[in-house]
C-alpha cells in the first residue's frame, strides 16, 4: 500500500487511547492471579446483560462457542435441522453442525442482506410438512425435524424479527439470534411498538468479541444473552466441562470460558460502545452525503425505518466490484468482501447438495458487495478521500472522464 494509506480497520488507535485503563486490567489480574472466572467475568456479564436488556449474559470463549452453546442450551438435538442464511460468516453454520444438527438455508432480502421472512415462510410451508400427530415440522427432503432458526444481524443491521418470531411461534421453532456483528443495534417491533436491542429478542443470542467487532476484546471472546434461566444455567455448564459444581459433571461440556483479562478489557470498552456506535452511524451518514450522487451505479446500504444500524461494516454494491476494489487499493485504501462465497457454494458444505442459483439474492450480493473502511475515528478527511476515489472510478467507468471538481469537504 502507498504511504498515507487508509486501513480497512484500525485496531491500534482505540487501544492506544485506552492504554492506561487496559493496562490497569492486566495489572489487577496479575496481582490477584484470578485468570479464569471471578469478579471481572461476573462484572462484565452483569454490565453486558444490562446493556442488552436481558436477564442473563454468560461469557464464553468466542462467538462460535456462543452460537453452539445457545443452540444446545435452547434444546436443539443431534439430528435436528436448523435454518439460517447462506451469507454469513461460516461460524454460524459450524456451530449448527457442531451441535449435531444439520444446517439448512433460506435466502435473504436483497436490500438488507438479512433473512427474508417471506423466504422463511415459503421454506416452512413448501419445503417442510407438519406431522399430524406430533405437530412437529419436518423438512421433506431431509426427513428430519426443523427445530430452530438463526437470523443473523449481519453488518450491524438487525434482521426483521417480528415476522420471524411469528413464524417461529407458529411452527414451534426456537429462535437463536446471531448478534455477533450487532452489539447495540436496535429493532423497532411494530407488533409491540417498542425498540428492542439485538440479542434480546430470541430464546437466546450469541455475541462475538473478536477484536474487530464493535465491542472487541484483545483476543478471543463471546457471550450468550438470554431471558431464560434454564438456558443461562445450561450455557454456564456447557462452557465449563458440564459442571455447575467443581468436579461434579451433569453433562459433557467444553472448555469455552471467557477469561478474566478479556472480561476486564471488555468492561472498560463497553463504557465507550454507545459513543463508538454513534460515531459509526455518523460515518455512515457522511458516506451517504459524499456518495449519494453515485447511486444507482454504487448502491449504498439501506436502513429501514425499523432499524438502528450500528454499521459493523459499511457495505456498498457495485457491478464491477473487483475493479473498484483494485482502484481503491492502488490509491492506498483498504476494503473487504463479506463474504465472497455464500456458504451453500463452499466446498465445506458440498454435502448439503446445493448449487449455483439456489439462493439468488445471496449469490447476487456476493458478486457485488464491497466493505469500505468503517470505524470510530475514521475521520472526515479519510472519508472525503475515499469518496473522491470512488467518484473518480464511477466517472471513468461511465465514460464521463476523470473527476476534477469534486469537493467533499464540509
Ligand atoms: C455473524 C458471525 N457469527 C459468528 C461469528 C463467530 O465469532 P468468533 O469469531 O468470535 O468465534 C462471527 C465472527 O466473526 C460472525 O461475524
Amino acid at each position: 500500500m502507498p504511504a498515507h494509506s487508509i486501513p480497512f480497520l484500525d485496531l491500534v488507535t482505540p487501544h492506544r487511547e485506552l492504554k492506561n485503563e487496559l493496562t490497569a486490567v492486566f495489572e489487577q489480574v496479575l496481582e490477584t492471579g484470578g485468570f479464569v472466572g471471578g469478579p471481572l467475568v461476573a462484572g462484565f456479564e452483569q454490565d453486558f446483560s444490562q446493556f442488552c436488556g436481558t436477564r442473563h449474559c454468560v461469557g464464553v470463549g468466542s462467538g462460535t462457542d456462543a452460537v453452539r452453546f445457545a443452540l444446545m442450551a435452547a434444546g436443539v438435538e443431534p439430528g435436528d435441522v436448523v435454518v439460517t442464511v447462506p451469507n454469513t460468516f461460516i461460524a454460524t453454520v459450524e456451530a449448527i453442525t457442531q451441535a449435531g444438527a444439520t444446517p439448512d438455508f433460506v435466502d435473504v432480502d436483497e436490500r438488507t442482506y438479512n433473512m427474508d421472512p417471506e423466504q422463511l415462510a415459503m421454506y416452512l410451508q413448501v419445503r417442510c410438512r407438519v406431522d399430524g400427530t406430533t405437530g412437529r415440522v419436518y423438512n421433506k427432503r431431509l426427513g428430519r425435524p426443523v427445530t430452530a432458526v438463526i437470523p443473523v444481524h449481519l453488518y450491524g443491521q438487525p434482521a426483521d424479527m417480528d415476522p420471524i418470531l411469528d413464524l417461529a411461534e407458529r411452527f414451534g421453532l426456537r429462535v437463536v439470534e446471531d448478534a455477533c456483528q450487532a452489539h447495540g443495534a436496535e429493532y423497532f417491533s411494530r407488533k409491540e411498538s417498542t425498540w428492542k436491542q439485538a440479542g434480546s429478542m430470541g430464546k437466546a443470542a450469541a455475541f462475538s468479541f473478536y477484536p474487530g467487532k464493535n465491542l472487541g476484546a484483545c483476543g478471543e471472546g463471546g457471550a450468550v444473552t438470554t431471558n431464560d434461566d434454564g438456558i443461562a444455567r445450561k450455557v454456564r455448564m456447557l462452557r465449563d466441562h458440564g459442571q455447575a459444581q467443581k468436579y461434579y459433571h451433569e453433562l459433557e461440556g467444553y472448555n469455552g470460558r471467557l477469561d478474566a483479562i478479556q472480561a476486564g478489557i471488555l468492561r472498560v470498552k463497553l463504557g465507550h460502545l454507545t459513543a463508538w456506535n454513534e460515531e459509526r452511524r455518523g460515518c455512515a451518514r457522511r458516506y451517504g452525503e459524499l456518495l449519494g450522487s453515485t447511486q444507482p451505479v454504487i448502491k449504498l446500504p439501506y436502513e429501514p425505518s425499523w432499524a438502528r444500524v450500528v454499521y459493523h461494516l459499511y457495505v456498498v454494491r457495485v457491478r464491477n466490484r473487483d475493479a473498484l476494489q483494485k482502484h481503491l487499493a492502488d490509491a492506498g485504501i483498504g476494503t473487504g468482501i463479506h463474504y465472497p462465497v455464500p456458504l451453500h457454494l463452499q466446498k465445506a458444505y458440498a454435502n448439503l447438495d446445493y448449487g449455483k442459483g439456489d439462493f439468488p439474492a445471496c449469490e447476487g450480493a456476493a458478486a457485488d458487495i464491497l466493505s469500505l473502511p468503517m470505524y470510530p475515528g475514521l475521520g472526515d478527511e479519510h472519508q472525503v478521500r475515499i469518496a473522491r476515489e470512488m467518484l473518480d472510478f464511477v466517472y471513468k467507468e461511465t465514460g464521463l472522464g476523470t473527476l476534477s471538481s469534486f469537493s467533499g469537504a464540509r
